[in-house]
């Protein structure tokens, strides 16, 4: 804020909730940089509307919320924030990786509701990773830096991505990651291609011990398939960050035990929320200045 003030008039939003459309689109009128979040939807009326915007800086690294083809078609620039959430979302994955393969969110339940009976042999078995596979779906660059951290609870890294990367681990098919992983973690984009990309069809080729992470976006993942898949015991488990109509959950996913739900905190640390703003921020002063953007989409 204080290094926008310095040379920038500003209008704020205030308050937790997203700003509502219609103000969206009445404030954005006579701007010429709009910072937003990944619950702003930016698409041709809101630029419509913001006739004299010059970038439009999105404080997330997905921009799925925004109409980038639109953009570019006004000569607007697009920025995310790559690079300052990679280490905080990869480390975020893996604690959704131990905390649905080790019960954490159910164990943690069953204690709070007074029903711990106390030690048992066989009380909350989970499943260890030394040993296991874990796929990767898209390998950028969160899904690399989880690949990174895989030696270090020994498990085996294949990924399927467009074209092979230059990582540790096998690429393969998208059928066959599926159906020899012991954890898939999706990485990709949104993008119709991804939409849906784990459905009921994709689903029923893995394991039945297996688990699926979702740290990417939520429509990436079919939401009534996975209940049904969960209920029907076809896979172990699920940990998802995020959800296809946020902040709504599925019903269906709300009753289970082998299902982590998390609301979409996987960059949140302080550190890293405050590099994506201040990324948001040197890219708009960029820009505004003249210069190219920081992270351009
Ligand atoms: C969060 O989901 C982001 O895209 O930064």
């Amino acid at each position: 804020m204080a290094r926008l003030e310095e040379t920038c008039e500003l209008d704020l939003h205030e308050g937790r909730e997203p700003i509502p459309r219609s103000e969206l689109q009445a404030r954005v009128a006579g701007k010429q940089a709009l910072i937003c979040l990944l619950t702003d939807r930016v698409d041709a009326e809101v630029l419509d509307a913001g006739q004299d915007l010059r970038i439009v800086a999105n404080i997330a690294v997905g921009y799925n919320n925004i109409d980038v083809e639109a953009c570019r078609a006004r000569g607007l620039v697009v920025t995310n924030t790559p690079d300052v959430l990679t280490n905080a979302c990869a480390d975020f994955t893996w604690a959704l990786i131990l905390g649905i393969t080790r019960r954490l969110g159910e164990a943690e339940r069953q204690l709070r509701r007074g029903e711990w009976k106390g030690w048992a042999l066989d009380h909350m078995l989970g499943m260890e990773l030394r040993g296991k596979r874990l796929g990767l779906v898209g390998v950028g660059r969160i899904g690399r830096a989880v690949a990174e951290r895989a030696p270090a609870f020994g498990m085996d890294v294949v990924y399927h991505a467009r074209r092979p990367a230059d990582i540790a681990g096998q690429h393969l098919a998208l059928d066959r990651l599926l159906s020899t992983s012991d954890v898939v973690s999706l990485h990709c984009p949104l993008t119709p291609e991804t939409h849906h990309l784990i459905d009921q069809k994709a689903l029923a080729k893995m394991k039945r011990t297996a688990y699926v992470i979702n740290t990417a976006r939520g429509p990436v993942v079919d939401e009534a398939a996975l209940a049904w898949a969960l209920r029907q015991r076809l896979i172990a488990g699920a940990a998802l960050d995020v959800y296809e109509k946020e902040p709504e959950i599925h019903p269906d996913l709300l009753g289970l035990e082998n299902v982590m739900l998390i609301p979409h905190i996987a960059s949140a640390t302080t550190e890293t929320r405050t590099a994506m703003a201040g990324l948001a921020v040197s890219n708009v002063l960029a820009v505004l200045d003249g210069a190219p953007p920081l992270t351009p989409v």
